[in-house]
């Protein structure tokens, strides 16, 4: 059977870093506050002009060059993002021309907030597995600080800009969890729960962009619920227990969610990839930057299992489960 095997990682963040303590200037907080809620520390917000595509663009060249391909290679995009350039044409396209890709391929963008690396994840791996694609770029993207209400504390302290992507290749595989690469994925949705995280525009309601609003005391409760038991699911799927991961790769959004799941689940924290003290929140970039992060400092080596999970609006929510 083909096998989506991760060939390659990258990562990037906007230049411009911006600690809790700046972000008190600007609204009522305190660096107290947001490290013990949250365990932010810092996050990184893009510069004027800087935009989606460009911090896709910059994260999807570092795993090409991680992969030692050239962009020449790469036949299908999935870029996962909740604050795209423009309403149209998908961002994706834009990464094809700016990659310098040759053109034809299909590129699309994909909307699951959060969850959209491993919505991305899952599209590309169908892909790769139909055999319809031989070189997937996976890409999680987000300016989250252009929807961000700076006068709601509740919500403009949690969420930073940046980018991850993973290079996709297809290898035949036995079908065994010993192989390499992506072993399954599994996704959710509830969109019952649409108002506990939404943004409050759009074209076709406000014809605006609209900002950011969350009850986050909700959104806390259902996640640690969510992911503890879609982290299981992806176990049992493959006859598996949380002792044979080696890593877990979290997204990153309240450090008391990855610690409480990680808790209800039994899993030892030195095995959970945080990077959110530096990151903060990056929405659908999250996954794939703490992955890129462990991966380029060592901690995830080739033939790790690893288990990524993530929750965001909608609600949706997903897991899988790769051997790297
Ligand atoms: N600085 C200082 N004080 C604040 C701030 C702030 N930035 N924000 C809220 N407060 C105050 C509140 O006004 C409240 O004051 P009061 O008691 O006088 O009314 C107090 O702090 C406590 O507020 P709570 O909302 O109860 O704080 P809580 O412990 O629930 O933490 C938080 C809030 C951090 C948002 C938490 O609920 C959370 O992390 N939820 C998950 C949300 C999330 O991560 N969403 C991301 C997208 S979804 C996902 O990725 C899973």
């Amino acid at each position: 059977m083909l096998r989506s095997v991760l060939a390659g990682c990258g990562a990037y963040l906007p230049a411009n870093k911006v600690t809790n303590d700046d972000l008190a200037k600007r609204v009522a907080t305190s660096d107290e506050w947001i490290r013990e809620r949250t365990g932010i520390h810092c996050r990184h917000f893009a510069e004027e002009g800087e935009m989606t595509s460009d911090l896709a663009t910059a994260a999807a060249r570092a795993a090409l060059e991680d992969a030692g391909l050239d962009a020449e290679a790469v036949d299908l995009i999935v870029l996962a993002t909740a604050t795209p350039d423009n309403t149209f044409p998908a961002t994706a396209t834009k990464v094809q021309v700016k990659l310098g890709c040759r053109p034809g391929f299909p590129a699309f963008d994909l909307q699951a907030v959060c969850s959209g690396f491993l919505y991305a994840l899952t599209v590309a791996d169908n892909f790769v597995k139909a055999g319809q694609a031989k070189c997937a770029l996976v890409i999680g993207a987000e300016t989250f600080s252009r929807i961000l209400d700076f006068e709601d504390r509740t919500t403009c302290v949690l969420f930073g800009d940046g980018a991850g992507a993973v290079l996709l290749r297809a290898e035949e595989g036995t079908g065994a969890t010993t192989d390499k690469g992506v072993l399954s994925t599994h996704l959710h949705a509830d969109g019952r729960q649409h108002d506990l995280l939404y943004v409050d525009g759009g074209p076709s309601s406000t014809q605006t962009t609209g900002l950011l609003r969350m009850h986050g005391r909700e959104v806390f409760r259902h996640a640690v619920v969510n992911l503890h038991d879609v982290v299981l699911e992806a176990l049992d799927a493959n006859g598996l227990t949380a002792a044979d991961l080696d890593w877990v790769v979290p997204h990153q959004a309240n450090k008391r969610i990855i610690d409480g799941t990680a808790k209800k689940l039994g899993i030892s924290p030195e095995k959970i990839i945080t990077t959110i003290s530096e990151h903060a929140n990056t929405s659908a970039a999250s996954v794939p930057l703490a992955l890129s992060v462990a991966r380029a400092d060592g901690r995830i080596k080739s033939g790790d299992l690893i288990l990524l999970e993530a929750m965001g609006g909608g609600f949706t929510w997903g897991s899988a489960l790769v051997r790297v």
